[in-house]
């Protein structure tokens, strides 16, 4: 199973993220994890289209971008977040965009499809969504709006998630947590079905990026 590794540049230094890319190119990292957060949806506000756009100028073509809507009405802004060079687009269940027109929305871009549930949203919720354009389900392991939060453990949901795609023929299916993770609590997710961390603090407080990668590579 693959374990990919997708780094949230919300703990990045943003002030220099052109050396934080490279670092990140440097060090096994596979995606790079984009947040965006517009206030209401979550009581935060990060970045948005103009920083992704001038982020491509530095990210190889070997480095995916994951990004991450929290914000209230995602499909108004499916073509510009892929314009802007986005290669994932995630967005939430419990936003106001219909689900199926959204996930329509971003397939019939370059970007491939996932979505987003929160820790209080129950796995059930996600599986009429499951097919062959949804590419990942993002299992929030915090309350979404901030890096550097303790992980609270949904290893059940991720558990029923992965069955229910088992049992169903997409056995394909991407499961992706975000929050939290570092080398003691990647272990418990990968063991209950996860296949994609995103971690934001943990990797850029390394003293060696490299290690931590692969820390949760192991
Ligand atoms: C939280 C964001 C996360 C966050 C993760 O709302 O979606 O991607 O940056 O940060 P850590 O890994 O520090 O919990
Ligand atoms: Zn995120």
């Amino acid at each position: 199973m693959t374990r990919l590794v997708s780094a949230s540049i919300l703990s990045a230094d943003l002030l220099n993220l052109e050396s934080e890319i490279k670092k990140i190119q440097e060090n096994n990292v596979d995606m790079i994890h984009f947040d965006v957060m517009d206030g209401v949806f979550v009581p935060n506000i990060s970045y948005g289209i103009p920083v992704l756009q001038q982020l491509n100028r530095v990210v190889d073509k070997y480095t995916e971008i994951d990004v991450h809507l929290m914000i209230t009405d995602p499909l108004k802004y499916i073509e510009a977040f892929d314009k802007a060079g986005a290669d994932h687009i995630t967005f939430h269940l419990e936003s106001a965009s219909n689900p199926a027109e959204t996930i329509k929305a971003i397939t019939q871009t370059e970007c491939t499809a996932g979505i987003a549930i929160k820790p209080g949203t129950p796995a059930e919720e996600v599986f009429p969504y499951i097919d062959d354009n949804l590419t990942m389900v993002l299992v929030m392991t915090v309350e979404p709006g901030f890096g550097g939060q303790s992980f609270m453990d949904m290893s059940g949901k991720i558990q029923k998630i992965r069955n229910y795609a088992n049992e169903h023929g997409f056995n394909n299916l991407l499961i992706e947590v975000d929050g939290g993770i570092d080398d003691k609590t990647a272990p418990i997710v990968k063991n209950a079905g996860a296949n994609v961390l995103v971690s934001g603090s943990y990797l850029f407080q390394a003293e060696n990026m490299a290690d931590a990668v692969g820390k949760l590579k192991a």
